[in-house]
């Protein structure tokens, strides 16, 4: 089915939104075949415009269907760290595929897993050393949060079972990751009253609220499991950002009143904020860490909740009871395994760190301009995310159809026109998207605010 009747389809089961246009070269048939029986992600079916047929990617380009390249200014949700197709990663995914694409991980070991759990421990904050590996951010969540009740729990110490969570926090889609995200004015604010209610209060900046914190904290000790943070970069809870000597100071209090400290590494893990672990910057080891996303290059979905030995101890007994009944079927998938002992071997032959350097210097110096825009709230870089923070968003769709139009995929959500590169991206690509982020919200200023 191509042109008319495809689109036709899609146009009723989209919504009746906008759609592509029924003559629109290049659309393939598969797009127009399948649209009707796809659900998309934080999209309202109703409205959301016909997403773009991609063909093939490579580097920091995606190659739409119609002929059109963009340059990923989002590196897949932050996952391609560097870039698309990496030969070294394409590989050995493809070695792997030919020896064992999967084994369940129950009762049975194999190597790119055991390797990979080494390798981990031997470049995370010391004295994390225990692997747990699932199948994406949020699971890797479910687990961490699951470990710490659990390690009360096997600690005979009863009662302790809320989380602190903070606001703009975001951890996950799923059900406990959801409930320690910013329940108030997070995207998931709907399910307030049915999540797990936690203690939600605002990341502490000044002394005084540092100091607060250990009030709240002392206060109530005895409820509290954990506390969960994305470390330096709360990301898609609007890219508000804290200082690591903050974050030493959280740790500071949680480690004072013995309430396990939890770091989402999810998005700042893999150096997006400029050290290979945001926790690094502040010098802190945390008692469970979560990762995922750029764990594997961006190549396929893997998830790791990574403990000290301390939390891992305490799982240990004579009573089956006592373990962590946790096990996803496609946990520790050889594959993702694999592409992430790859993805480790370009972080150690390639100067990956440096290039987020120069992309924070590029970024810091690049997008400045918006500051000056009307409709501009904020404009602020940290590692290799640049933001430029608009007073409300408005024309949503135009401003996302605009960056098309200029050759650039970003995609502006909350109040946020932001990226996140691939960490590989060249001076001149970085220079193609902060020159269509400057131009566009300019535009976007002098139409919407
Ligand atoms: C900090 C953080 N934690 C968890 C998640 C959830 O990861 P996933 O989308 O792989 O479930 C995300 C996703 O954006 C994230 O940014």
């Amino acid at each position: 089915m191509t042109g008319r009747s495809a689109s036709a389809a899609s146009a009723e089961a989209i919504g009746a939104g906008r759609v592509a246009p029924d003559d629109e070269a290049g659309s393939p048939d598969w797009l127009g075949d399948g649209i009707g029986h796809i659900w998309l992600p934080y999209a309202q079916m109703q409205t959301a415009a016909m997403p773009l047929a991609v063909a093939s990617t490579e580097g920091v380009r995606i190659r739409l269907s119609d002929g059109r390249e963009l340059i990923d200014a989002l590196a897949s949700w932050w996952t391609a760290c560097h870039g698309y197709n990496h030969p070294h990663i394409v590989g050995e995914i493809k070695r792997q595929a030919e020896i064992m694409p999967h084994v369940m991980f129950g009762g049975l070991a194999h190597e790119p897993a055991l390797i990979l759990a080494r390798r981990l421990a031997a470049i995370l904050p010391d004295g994390l050393e225990r692997v747990f590996f699932s199948d994406s951010g949020s699971v890797a969540v479910e687990v961490a949060l699951k470990m710490a009740v659990q390690f009360w729990i096997n600690r005979g110490v009863a009662g302790r079972k809320k989380f602190i969570a903070f606001r703009h926090a975001y951890h996950g889609d799923t059900t406990g990751a959801m409930a320690v995200s910013d329940t108030e004015d997070g995207m998931h604010h709907l399910f307030k009253g049915t999540l797990p209610e936690h203690f939600l209060l605002e990341v502490p900046r000044t002394k005084s609220e540092i100091a607060a914190l250990d009030d709240f904290i002392k206060g109530r000790r005895d409820e509290i499991a954990g506390l969960i943070i994305e470390p330096l970069v709360q990301a898609a809870g609007g890219f508000k950002f804290h200082r690591p000597d903050t974050l030493a100071a959280i740790h500071k209090i949680c480690a004072r009143h013995d309430v396990l400290f939890i770091a989402d590494e999810v998005a700042t893990g893999f150096g997006r904020t400029g050290t290979l672990f945001a926790c690094e910057a502040a010098g802190i080891t945390p008692d469970i860490m979560c990762l995922s996303k750029a764990l594997t290059g961006g190549a396929i979905g893997l998830g790791a909740t990574v403990a000290t030995e301390r939390v891992f101890d305490a799982f240990l007994s004579d009573d089956p009871e006592c373990a962590l009944m946790h096990g996803p079927s496609y946990m520790a998938n050889p594959l993702a395994a694999a592409a992430a002992n790859a993805s480790l071997d370009l972080f150690e032959r390639e100067p990956r760190l440096d290039q987020v350097l120069a992309i924070a210097d590029h970024l810091q110096g690049a997008l400045e301009p918006c500051r000056a825009l009307a409709g501009v709230k904020d404009v602020r870089c940290f590692g290799a995310i640049g933001v430029v923070e608009l007073d409300e968003m408005r024309g949503l769709d135009w401003l996302r159809d605009r960056f098309v139009g200029e050759g650039v995929w970003l995609r502006p959500f909350g109040n946020v026109v932001y990226t996140m590169p691939a960490l590989v991206i060249s001076d001149d690509e970085l220079t193609r998207v902060t020159d269509a982020m400057v131009k566009i919200v300019a535009e976007w200023s002098r139409k919407f605010a």
